[in-house]
Formats: structure tokens, sequence, C-alpha cells
């Protein structure tokens, strides 16, 4: 298993509701240590650019326009396995079926607005950490 660093966006709904610190420490008390991070403002043009992959689905508005909806907190995570960590600590993306200890189970509000965004990927967790820190922001 090779250590790995993957991108963490606490969404705007979560920021709303003062949920970082507790979702921070899901992801440590798990095994993954926060080696960026910080909070942030999205503009409409930011939030369309990183998920453009998803541009021609029905919920793309939607998505851009609750992304922007507040300020949201981009970190990096590291370690063993991060990406696949991450993601069984975020749970599915849509609260109903996540498992039951799982950041969304215990906080999204629904499939859109989902507290948590995670790399799905070695491909993408490169592309995405590229897209909000420069390599000197990352200390592990
Ligand atoms: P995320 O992991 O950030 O990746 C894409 C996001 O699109 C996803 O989390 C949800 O916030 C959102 N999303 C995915 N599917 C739907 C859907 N069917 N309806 C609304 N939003 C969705």
């Amino acid at each position: 298993m090779a250590r790995q660093h993957t991108l963490s966006i606490i969404k705007p709904d979560a920021t709303r509701r003062n949920l970082t610190g507790q979702i921070n420490a899901k992801f440590e008390s798990a095994g993954l240590r926060i080696v960026a991070q910080k909070r942030l403002q999205l503009t409409q043009a930011q939030a369309e650019a990183f998920y453009a992959v998803h541009s021609a689905r029905p919920f793309f508005a939607g998505l851009v326009a609750f992304m922007i909806s507040g300020p949201v907190v981009a970190q990096v995570l590291e370690g063993e396995d991060a990406i696949a960590r991450n993601r069984a600590i975020m749970g599915a993306t849509d609260p109903k079926k996540a498992e039951p200890g799982t950041i969304r189970a215990a906080f999204a509000e629904d499939i859109e607005a989902n507290s948590v965004h995670g790399s799905d990927s070695v491909e993408t967790a490169a592309a995405e950490i590229a897209f909000f820190f420069s390599g000197l922001e990352i200390v592990g």
C-alpha cells in the first residue's frame, strides 16, 4: 500500500453549520493527516472549472450554485492508501446510501449538499491538488 495525497473539500453546507472541526476529527482519527488546508470563497468560474468533468450533467448548474453559496475548506490529506481511505470515510455520494459512521451519513443534507468532496483516483488527485495548492503549501 502506498502513501498517497488526496484532495478534500469541506463544502458550503458543512462550513455554514460550523462542522469543519468535526469533519477534520474524522479524517485524523481514521489515520489521515491534513498536510495543507485553506478556507476560500470559490467564484463561479472556479467552481465550473473544478467540476468541468460534470458539465454535461443535469445537476451541473445546481452544483456550481451550491459550491459558491458559501466558503469551502480545501485540504490535502496524506496517508496510506489515502484516496480510497478518504472515500470510505466520506461514504456514498447520496447520504441515504452512506454507511453509518461516515461523514456523509452523519452530516450531509442531500445528494448535492453532501458536506465533502474527495478525489476518486491517483490522476484526479494530482490534478485537483494542483488546482488549489502549490507544492510549497503542502507540508507533510
Ligand atoms: P462530489 O463528490 O463533489 O462530486 C460531484 C458532486 O456532484 C457530488 O459530490 C455531489 O455534490 C453532486 N452530485 C452528484 N450527483 C448528483 C445528483 N444526482 N444531483 C445533484 N447533485 C449531484
